[in-house]
């Protein structure tokens, strides 16, 4: 399949490329200016809503993965402008121009995540909870409903609400690292808040299946099987690298810190399984919390 990857430099972008060219399909990433395309790549401007159709032509499949980093800094009123454009903007931009393909891709895979549902306490959340509130939750909310545009102009749209991706070389895992590593590890606030988490290889797993396989349509919460509290992802992950986990770091400090990213990630409680995915018959590569560590640390 001739597939177009918006976001392919990312964390998840760089592994699904990966995965999908070792597969045999023929990927496209999405190049942004100041970049420009070069043969096997698409030109496109989510700034501006433009897309070199005449390169797109003839793609089965379109995954948009694009969105500035969420975790890097702290939200300012203008990093929060650009980290909403860069995702409900684009996602529009993307949606536009696919209707514009001749003949139309036959699926369209796009990313929110289980900020979704804000934070929630220890209440369950499945894909029919409603959405919470907070900055990530309205973003999410209004992510959706522009990829959602696809399904409504008849192409299969697959929405994966992502957990916190596991990975040693990139997003929240990687930046926990530096302090584990150094014994100075220990539980945010309470660490009574529950965390849904996938390994890489079970997000670029799920990507993939939301692609090749036609039964999957709509919305999924991309999680493993069972979200931990942040106080049992410690313990793991302590264990894992063989080291203490003696230093909580107390709720106020974190919003000296990090300010609204703390109470709406690293304290946010989101108790979230999936009940559409085991629908689907998809066979996790980790669906547990010390292998998948151990997993996102070895990687190479
Ligand atoms: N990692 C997680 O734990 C996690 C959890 C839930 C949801 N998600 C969502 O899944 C998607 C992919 O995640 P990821 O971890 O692979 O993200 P990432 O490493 O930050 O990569 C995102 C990519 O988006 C593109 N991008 C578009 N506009 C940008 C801008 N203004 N600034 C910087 N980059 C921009 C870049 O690719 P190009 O330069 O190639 O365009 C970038 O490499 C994101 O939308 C993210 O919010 C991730």
């Amino acid at each position: 399949m001739k597939i177009l990857v918006a976001g392919a430099s990312g964390l998840i972008g760089g592994a699904l490329v990966s995965t999908l060219s070792r597969a045999g399909h023929e990927v496209f990433p999405l190049v942004r200016p100041p970049r420009a395309a070069s043969q096997g790549q698409v030109s496109w401007n989510p700034e501006r809503g433009e897309l070199d159709v005449a390169a797109a032509a003839g793609a089965a499949a379109v995954v948009n993965l694009s969105g500035a980093n969420i975790g890097e800094r702290r939200w300012s009123e203008s990093r929060k402008q650009e980290i909403r454009s860069s995702r409900v903007n684009a996602t529009r931009a993307l949606v536009e121009a696919l209707a514009q393909l001749e003949p139309r891709p036959g699926v369209f895979v796009s990313v929110s995540a289980v900020g979704y549902y804000g934070s929630r306490g220890n209440d369950p959340l499945d894909e029919t909870s409603p959405a919470g509130t907070g900055f990530l939750a309205r973003l999410c909310t209004d992510w959706e409903a522009e990829a959602l545009g696809a399904d409504r102009r008849g192409i299969r749209t697959v929405l994966l609400r992502f957990g916190v991706i596991l990975a040693g070389s990139g997003g929240a895992l990687a930046q926990m690292l530096g302090p584990f590593r150094l014994g100075l590890g220990g539980r945010l606030g309470s660490g009574n808040q529950w965390m849904p988490w996938l390994s890489l290889d079970d997000a670029v797993g799920m990507l993939r299946q939301a692609i090749e396989n036609s039964g999957w349509q709509g919305i999924y919460n991309a999680v493993a099987p069972e979200p931990v509290t942040n106080l049992a992802f410690t313990k793991a992950l302590g264990r894992t690298l063989r080291r203490p986990t003696l230093f909580p770091v107390p709720r106020a400090a974190l919003r000296t810190i990090f300010g609204q990213m703390a109470d709406e990630m690293l304290l946010a409680s989101q108790r979230v399984r999936s009940t559409r995915l085991p629908e689907t018959g998809y066979s996790y590569s980790y669906p547990e919390l010390e292998p998948a560590l151990r997993r996102a640390l070895t990687r190479p």
